[in-house]
């Protein structure tokens, strides 16, 4: 018999149905480029579409069916070929990292028919939650297979975002702006934030959200909206850095929309660089809020109680709570989603893009490698990436918890993150 997770019994039912969506969605972003593109690498430190194709059912395979229920490969060659190849520095380690021998479109598709075939037959009969095996502790194998593909669609996203536009098959937005909020700090009062999670307390948490601890954090101001382009664009006729969602048309700045070139939205969160963000806050006399920071000012109340969303304890709802969970593609106006404001009245720290912290991304006290994937988080521990906090506009909300931390490195232009600036008081 299925042991119980803490979430309730396991639900073999909402694994597959979850499973499902997920790859109707991969199949629908595919759509969204143009057939000749499938061999393009629009960014060179990425791998080509193709990869992609075949990688996210390759690894849900490998990952659950493969190694932690220990049945035998599909296709040893090709499931190495789909294997990993994330996060290169620089050109000649993306060279490191580049496969070779891709099968045609059609033979990644039949290669991925049959990993989903076998991921849904374990789905369906295999013991998921085993006690005694490491990679099915809680289920985690599942679990983890199942935010993987979630976090594979904010990459494919991202990539498909710097295709041509002629190789895109977009829909076009509909978008809105207005004049900037007004923006007041916010004084967050000394207090506890409480980071990570307890290992019985989640259904599932990636090994860098372990172990729960309580970190004292002094009085700190904080802009109560992110940082938007008209304020950003201040510091860029200063001689600051031009963000990479940025291009110049007749002499005006424009923004690379997913699908669409706009005038540089004024009232949008900015995207940049953690070391872009950085330079801003310096240069307006502020700095990035830390991780714990972050923490305080998105789940700490006035009476010192934490919250498990900044909006209370409801689970997070795209339509009420925030610009995540594809509503749409691109930002939307700072302070959009009042009803997602924190206890301290901070707007937007789930959702309209992930927040950049000061915080160098690191393990914490108890981390130790996740059985089903050491290598999740172990391999960022460089003091090169940096924690991003919250949600994007293409972040499922699955993944939006509050131990749920991401990294990138401090120079990596293309995700969908934002920040807004903490003072000392
Ligand atoms: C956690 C989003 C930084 O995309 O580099 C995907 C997620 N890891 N496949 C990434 C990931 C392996 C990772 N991030
Ligand atoms: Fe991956």
């Amino acid at each position: 018999m299925d042991t119980l997770t803490p979430a309730g019994a396991l639900d073999r039912e909402a694994f597959a149905a979850r499973y499902r969506a997920n790859r109707r969605r991969t199949a629908d972003l595919f759509g969204l480029l143009a057939p000749e593109a499938y061999l393009e690498r629009p960014l060179p430190l990425r791998n080509p579409f193709i990869f992609y194709d075949g990688h996210i059912p390759a690894f849900s395979f490998y990952t659950l069916v493969r190694d932690a229920l220990g049945r035998p490969s599909i296709d040893a060659r090709l499931e190495r070929v789909f294997d990993r190849g994330i996060d290169p520095r620089d050109a000649s380690a993306a060279a490191q990292l580049q496969r070779n021998g891709w099968p045609d479109r059609s033979g990644v598709q039949a290669f991925g028919a049959a990993c989903d075939a076998a991921v849904l037959d374990a789905f369906a009969q295999a013991q998921l939650d085993d006690p005694s095996n490491p990679r099915l502790v809680h289920a985690q194998a599942a679990h983890n297979i199942l935010e993987h593909e979630e976090m594979h669609h904010e990459t494919l996203t991202y990539i498909i975002h710097r295709l041509a536009r002629a190789k895109q098959r977009g829909p076009r937005g509909v978008h809105r702006d207005v004049t900037p909020p007004r923006r007041d700090p916010v004084a967050i009062p000394g207090g506890a934030a409480t980071l990570g999670a307890r290992r019985d307390a989640l259904a599932f948490g990636w090994d860098n959200e372990f172990d729960e601890h309580v970190v004292d954090v002094a009085a700190f101001g904080v802009d109560a909206y992110d940082v938007t382009n008209a304020e950003y664009l201040e510091f860029v006729r200063a001689g600051g850095p031009v963000p990479a969602f940025w291009f110049e048309r007749d002499g005006e700045f424009m923004l690379l929309g997913c699908f669409e070139d706009l005038p540089l939205p004024a009232s949008w969160p900015v995207y940049c660089t953690q070391e872009q963000a950085a330079a801003f806050a310096r240069w307006s006399g502020a700095r990035l809020l830390t991780e714990p920071e972050y923490h305080r000012a998105a789940y700490g109340t006035p009476g010192g109680d934490e919250r498990a969303q900044p909006w209370g304890d409801a689970a997070p709802d795209p339509e009420r709570h925030g610009n995540f969970g594809w509503r749409r593609f691109d930002p939307e106006p700072a302070g959009s989603s009042p009803q997602g404001a924190s206890a301290f009245g901070v707007h937007d720290l789930v959702g309209n893009g992930w927040e950049w912290t000061a915080t160098p991304f690191a393990p914490f006290d108890g981390f130790a490698p996740m059985a089903s994937y050491p290598r999740y988080s172990a391999d960022f521990f460089d003091g090169m990436h940096y924690v991003m906090k919250g949600a994007s506009p293409v972040t499922a909300p699955t993944m939006i918890r509050r131990s749920f931390r991401n990294w990138f490195y401090f120079d990596y232009p293309y995700v969908y993150t934002t920040f807004r600036r903490a003072y000392d008081r």
